[in-house]
């Protein structure tokens, strides 16, 4: 039975067939197979890629450890219930671009489109109430939202999260946003944080009804979608980019005339923590984030460009969740968070410093070459004992021809080649070859190991006497 409370999506794919499940030798036999792509909206991170993921990795790491945060993973999947309630029935996310589908034991589940709703569900399910607070968590992985596929916007993709949950005060909120700052900062992107307050749910709930007022009073200007928005979720019209809401916008109430005096001054100490470290923000009335979850503050990251495309797509953003943990069956709970968005802030790295055209494989301190089935036997062997002794070595054991390895050995950077064949194996000896000199010495096939930490000893520097056999 589909659970009435959550939607369900049919699904989309078709049938397993030849083309989308087990390919039938009669259908192969008849046309050849076309090659398969990566799923639309999802792609590969190649290895050219990886350099910048590392980075942003690193300082992702770095960063949680500065600022006190502790590792958390939750699943992937979770209770559809979960980002319903979380996220909120009327967003865009759980009525458009969840990944849903039910079970056969007839439970709803969906890929996880953000981080939040699940970290604090895992706070609730773990007793971390009872924990010293806030608790300080954050994350790192793929999410999931089926999404027009354009520019910055992917079905999969990666986001680094902090959430401290367990405290009401600004300097929190504040702090989140010096932390976001930096990280962009620490990767050569400068950004301006754009920030708003929503107030308490009371508050918002007023000035939701002035806005309506204020919509309806201008219905014939409104699409069908607008319409659709302004009776569901009609806070969405501030951040729609359709021209005629822009220009409506203008004329609208301000949310933060219909701020409570406790979120007001919230707010202001937000600002006044920020001014006093520096960070550079803007006011935004209009800023009212895609996510329901949000109570007073709001914030979001963007790229000081003055390329339209780039100043108009999120960095990063948060804010401060109050009402999250009573939804999700939680006793109340102050919190507040915020998540970056990886694959954008990695195309903004690439742009500023592209990728290098040539391929450069990993380096290595030495590369063992062979001769003849014998040879190969006893430089693999050899290349475990290198290996274990966590040397760096390189090897083309699949390749026979002598000078093809040694190209290899080259563009590896070995500094010496180690060269084994049939008489080498028969006297238990090796050619260790100094690439650079061009010099070679025979040495004992025992002593392999031991010649080369010597030798790497003295390019480095290090005093070799205490090097043992
Ligand atoms: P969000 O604004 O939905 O917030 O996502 C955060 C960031 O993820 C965005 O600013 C953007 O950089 C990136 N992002 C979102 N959707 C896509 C997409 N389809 N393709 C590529 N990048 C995307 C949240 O997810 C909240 N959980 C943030 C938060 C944490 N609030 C409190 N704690």
């Amino acid at each position: 039975m589909p659970n009435k409370k959550t939607p369900v999506k049919k699904p989309t794919a078709k049938p397993a067939s030849s083309e989308g499940g087990v390919t039938t030798a009669s259908a192969s036999s008849k046309k050849a197979a076309q090659p398969l792509q990566v799923v639309r909206g999802m792609r590969d991170l190649l290895p050219g890629d990886q350099p910048y993921w590392r980075q942003t990795n690193a300082i992702a790491e770095k960063l949680a450890s500065a600022y006190g945060y502790e590792r958390i993973d939750t699943p992937i999947v979770e209770d559809t219930a979960l980002f319903v309630r979380g996220v909120g029935r009327a967003t865009d996310i759980v009525e458009k671009e969840l990944y849903s589908w039910e079970t056969l034991g007839g439970e709803s589940l969906s890929l996880r489109p953000e981080g939040t709703a699940s970290v604090l569900r895992s706070y609730i399910q773990h007793g971390m109430l009872n924990m010293p607070q806030p608790v300080r968590l954050w994350y790192k992985g793929p999410m999931f939202r089926h999404d027009r596929p354009q520019s910055g916007r992917f079905r999969q993709f990666y986001q680094a999260g902090y959430e401290v949950i367990g405290d009401a005060d600004p300097v929190i909120d504040a702090q989140l946003i010096i932390l976001g700052y930096n990280f962009l900062k620490g990767l050569g992107i400068e950004t301006t944080v754009r920030i708003n307050s929503l107030g308490t749910p009371e508050s918002r709930a007023n000035y939701k009804n002035a806005l309506v007022a204020y919509f309806r009073s201008k219905k014939a200007k409104l699409s069908e979608e607008d319409k659709k928005r302004l009776l569901k979720n009609p806070l969405r019209l501030l951040d729609s980019k359709d021209p005629a809401i822009v220009e409506l916008k203008a004329e609208a109430p301000q949310i933060v005339d219909w701020l409570d005096e406790e979120s007001k001054a919230h707010f202001m100490r937000v600002l006044e923590f920020l001014d006093e470290v520096g960070v550079p923000y803007q006011l935004d009335p209009y800023l009212v984030r895609g996510l329901d979850y949000y109570t007073k503050t709001v914030f979001e990251w963007y790229a000081n460009s003055d390329d339209q495309e780039l100043s108009q797509s999120a960095l990063g953003g948060g804010g401060r969740y109050d009402g999250l943990a009573e939804l999700l069956g939680g006793r109340p709970t102050p919190a507040a968070g915020m998540s970056l968005g990886l694959d954008r802030i990695v195309s903004r790295m690439k742009e500023k410093n592209p990728p290098s055209q040539d391929h450069r494989m990993p380096q290595v301190d030495v590369f063992l070459a062979q001769l003849g089935e014998m040879g190969r036997k006893r430089a693999l062997a050899l290349f475990e004992e290198f290996r274990e002794a966590g040397i760096p070595v390189g090897e083309a054991f699949s390749k026979a021809n002598i000078k093809a390895q040694m190209e290899i050995a080259n563009k590896r950077g070995a500094k010496w080649a180690i060269v084994i064949g049939q008489k080498e194996v028969l006297d238990g000896t090796v050619q260790l070859r100094d690439m650079d000199a061009g010099s070679q010495e025979i040495v004992d096939v025992k002593k392999a190991v031991h010649e080369i930490k010597k030798k790497l000893a003295n390019r480095n520097g290090v005093d070799t006497s205490s090097v043992t056999v």
